[in-house]
């Protein structure tokens, strides 16, 4: 009896061009993006068109894409088992996402989380664009039919509102696209420096991963600990300490290091020091690989160019069958 090979899944993620990712980025969403390369169809996209609604410099979308490519590259990205691209160079996405707001009742997108986030944070830019902004993300993964979905928590609503998009475009015309569904690591939400929200460029409680050794030391050291740990001498509590928790990321004795904070026999001050040359340590080679592609601007744009080509049957085929179904053809 031959041995059937079943076809590998697809999955799909996209990322904003908002320059260099941070730990969150990473914990929460890259490093599945990396992992899902070998068992998945991969296809990973920095959204540059999603950019477009929250910054409108030319110059800045421009470089941060590049940054952002390289960054991915650099933390593990390979081309030969991955697609990389640049939403901007698959139009389709845009055309889709017309078609998929014919379906999409406008209550389901006023209520999502993120616009109304977004209305408070821009409140003199709430364009037209952040209302859509979830359309545009459910054509991005139905477009490659992709079934899962690498993102950090913060995600979650977007994902649910691309299944009931999807829904309710097969309830209309069909089955064409399989519903999503979104893949967590084992840490979908990591606190930022401050200890109480969850990482993010616009809060400012970042640690970077590519920052200089110096930079990532200045703001672990500024991380928020047990908040009730006055004294040297007081005995810590690692499961509400923020620095405790991202030491089980970085080596394998966290259990250790917890020991030694509920005993006190180890203080904050240490366990900080510990994490960020942990933290440098990890990513050292990245940092390397990093500087590398950056000399080498023709190389990335040629891995980007590649993957939005290969793409372009997928993206088409999908799209002619839509319009199909929709009485476009
Ligand atoms: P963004 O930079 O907002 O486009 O996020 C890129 C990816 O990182 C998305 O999948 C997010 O869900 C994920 N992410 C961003 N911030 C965090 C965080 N603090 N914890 C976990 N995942 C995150
Ligand atoms: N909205 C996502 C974020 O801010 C980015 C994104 C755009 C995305 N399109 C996507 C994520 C498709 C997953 C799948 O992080």
């Amino acid at each position: 009896m031959s041995q059937e090979t079943t076809p590998r899944q697809r999955a799909f993620s996209g990322i904003q061009p908002s320059g260099l990712p941070h730990i969150g980025n990473y914990l929460g969403a890259i490093r599945n993006y990396v992992a899902l390369q070998d068992s998945y169809d991969a296809i990973y996209c920095i959204v540059d068109y999603h950019a477009l609604t929250s910054t409108h410099d030319p110059e800045l979308i421009r470089r941060n894409t590049f940054e952002m490519a390289v960054g991915l590259l650099a933390l593990g990205l390979d081309p030969e088992r991955c697609t990389l691209f640049v939403q901007s160079d698959r139009p389709e996405h845009t055309e889709l996402a017309w078609l998929l707001s014919t379906v999409t009742p406008v209550s389901w997108v006023e209520r999502t989380p993120s616009f109304k986030e977004k209305k408070r944070s821009q409140p003199d830019d709430v364009n037209h664009a952040l209302l859509t902004y979830p359309v545009l993300q459910t054509a991005d993964i139905v477009i490659y039919k992709a079934t899962a979905v690498p993102v950090g928590k913060d995600q979650a609503a977007h994902l649910e509102l691309a299944r009931e998009i999807t829904r309710a475009f097969n309830a209309r015309y069909g089955d064409v696209f399989p519903e999503p569904a979104a893949v967590f690591t084992d840490s979908p939400i990591i606190l930022g420096t401050d200890g109480t929200n969850k990482m993010s460029k616009s809060l400012g409680n970042t640690i970077e991963v590519f920052g200089e050794p110096d930079e990532i030391r200045r703001q672990v050291m500024s991380m928020v600990t047990d908040t009730r740990r006055i004294l040297r001498t007081d005995p810590g509590r690692p499961e509400i300490c923020n620095v405790c928790q991202m030491h089980r990321f970085f080596g394998d004795d966290f259990e250790t290091i917890w020991e030694g904070e509920r005993t006190a026999r180890t203080g904050c001050v240490d366990t900080k020091k510990l994490l960020a040359e942990r933290i440098i340590d990890s990513f050292a080679a990245a940092r390397e690989r990093r500087d590398e592609l950056t000399a080498q601007p023709e190389r990335v744009r040629q891995v980007l160019g590649d993957g939005a080509a290969r793409l372009a049957p997928i993206a088409r085929g999908t799209l002619a069958e839509v319009r199909a179904r929709m009485g476009l053809d």
